[in-house]
């Protein structure tokens, strides 16, 4: 069956189907991107702070499950449910979190479709759902509604945070942004020994399949479609240009 008939309106973002693609993002761009230790700590720090003793996660859109890894590395007795429409992005995920076994669960959804939630409730509610650079992929009415969504898997209590790729205020600032995320992408793949320039990186990075099926918004309007839907404690946490860490908690 042609999916792509089936769900015309994101069929750009199926370009993380593509197992090179998905191994190029993860092994040279996650492991470059600025602040992302401070990001995953701040993610730790709302959740313990909103949340005491949460022990059940979602991570939607998890790639290779770095945040709920670091989930389970963080709450002791935890478990967490990885969830991706992108078979070589569960695979690298499953590799990845050998050592959770018994504490993870990989299922193939596709967020897209608003049926999705019935792939994941059986492990409902969730103490926090997690999402990474992820989202953005999707139209504004439809990132709405899969908080809605959000808000409805989760426990009372639950914390949703969404480490996110949001739009920049203006293009200066967005071409600031490009050329941050150049150098970081640069310095890492020279740490790593790879033989390139920074101008191949810059070309590659404005040039990159994914780009196009990239539909940023404002964290601050993000913000106010969460607030509109019920989750109070909303913020943004964190944010460096276009990378924010935001999001908000159901009330108990
Ligand atoms: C940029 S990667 C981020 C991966 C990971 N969350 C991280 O923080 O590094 C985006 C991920 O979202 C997944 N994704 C994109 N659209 C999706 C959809 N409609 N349903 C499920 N997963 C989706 C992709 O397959 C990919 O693994």
């Amino acid at each position: 069956m042609s999916t792509e008939q089936a769900k015309p309106e994101h069929h750009d973002a199926r370009v993380w189907q593509s197992a090179p693609l998905a191994a190029k993002y993860v092994n040279e761009v996650r492991v470059a991107l600025p602040l992302a230790k401070e990001q995953i700590d701040m993610m730790h720090r709302i959740i313990a702070a909103l949340n005491l003793g949460a022990s059940s996660f979602l991570d939607l859109g998890c790639g290779s499950g770095i945040l709920g890894a670091s989930l389970l590395g963080r709450f002791g007795e935890s478990r967490c449910v990885f969830a991706d429409f992108s078979p070589p992005m569960l695979e690298t995920a499953r590799e990845a979190l050998a050592d959770y076994d018994g504490r993870t669960n990989f299922v193939e959804v596709d967020y897209g479709d608003p049926e999705w939630p019935a792939k994941v409730v059986g492990a409902a509610p969730f103490d926090a759902v997690v999402s990474g650079y992820s989202i953005h992929h999707q139209t504004d009415d439809r990132k709405r509604e899969i908080y809605g969504e959000i808000f409805d898997l989760l426990s009372p209590g639950g914390v949703f945070i969404n480490v996110e790729h949001v739009a920049s205020a203006t293009p200066r600032l967005e071409a600031e942004w490009n050329e941050m995320l150049t150098d970081a992408i640069f310095e890492t793949s020279r740490a790593n020994g790879k033989d390139t320039t920074r101008e191949e990186v810059f070309t590659e990075l404005v040039d990159r399949p994914d780009k196009d099926a990239n539909i940023l918004a404002p964290v601050e309007d993000q913000c106010v479609w969460l607030r509109e839907i019920g989750f109070e404690n909303v913020d943004c946490y964190l944010k460096v240009l276009e990378l924010a860490v935001f999001g908000g908690q159901k009330a108990r």
